[in-house]
């Protein structure tokens, strides 16, 4: 047996890992307080508008880049249950891209005109590259790390959307989130089954705090160029 074969084969997760895995989340929690800047809670109406719009926007090209990036790491994850879990995942990515160009289509306007923020770009061409490093990093950076945090975005994106567009609002809550929840599950499970020694978990937690970085200066620049029109 492997020594990571543990957790694995026997199903069970000794305390250390599961211990592990908690403080791993609350510092991604800790991180990302007032950090998701992408939309203003305190804007007015117009503005708000315009930020929900801007954020469905580039949403089609990052889901397009989520399904992307899954079928790039795919032949290069060897572990048994998540070659089970990500094709999964690619299909649900796929569908979002293809939920979010249809509704922007019925609120009159061209999904396909859009031209992606290079900061967003970057973050998607890394984690595309990212591909030869070991699953737990993989799978603690897209989905412990970013789809968590991306879950927690949803959820405000969806709060405020709610009184100025409520049918975008219950397309990501009924269409998108219970997929995205899913998603992040996966990443947590990564990290119990293979988060298994000391050195393991350290580049796993680096790796986190590597993505958080990424994810928040793509956020930033996102904001900087919303508030500049585009
Ligand atoms: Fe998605
Ligand atoms: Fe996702």
């Amino acid at each position: 047996m492997s020594p990571s074969a543990g957790a694995r084969d026997s199903g069970r997760v000794d305390t250390e890992t599961r211990e592990f895995v908690r403080q791993l989340a609350a510092e991604n929690r800790a991180f990302w307080v007032g950090r998701d800047v992408r939309l203003d809670p305190a804007a007015p109406r117009e503005t708000l508008e315009r930020q929900l719009r801007y954020r469905m926007r580039q949403g089609v090209y990052n889901e397009l880049r989520a399904a992307e990036l899954i079928a790039a790491w795919i032949p290069s994850v060897r572990e048994r249950e998540f070659r089970d879990l990500l094709p999964g995942q690619l299909d649900d990515e796929q569908r979002h891209y293809q939920l979010l160009r249809r509704r922007l289509r019925e609120l009159g306007e061209d999904p396909d005109a859009w031209e992606p923020l290079p900061e967003w770009e970057a973050l998607f061409d890394w984690l595309v590259a990212a591909r030869a490093r070991p699953t737990l990093e993989k799978l603690a950076m897209f989905q412990f790390a970013g789809e968590t945090q991306s879950c927690d975005g949803f959820e405000t994106l969806i709060r405020l959307a709610e009184p100025v567009d409520p049918e975008t609002a219950r397309l990501y809550r009924t269409a998108i989130l219970p997929d995205e929840y899913r998603h992040a599950a996966i990443g947590q499970q990564a990290l119990l089954l293979l988060a298994d020694t000391p050195g393991r978990r350290a580049r796993a937690a680096e790796a986190c705090r590597e993505m958080n970085r990424r994810v928040f200066e793509a956020y930033a620049a996102h904001r900087r160029r919303a508030d500049r029109g585009g």
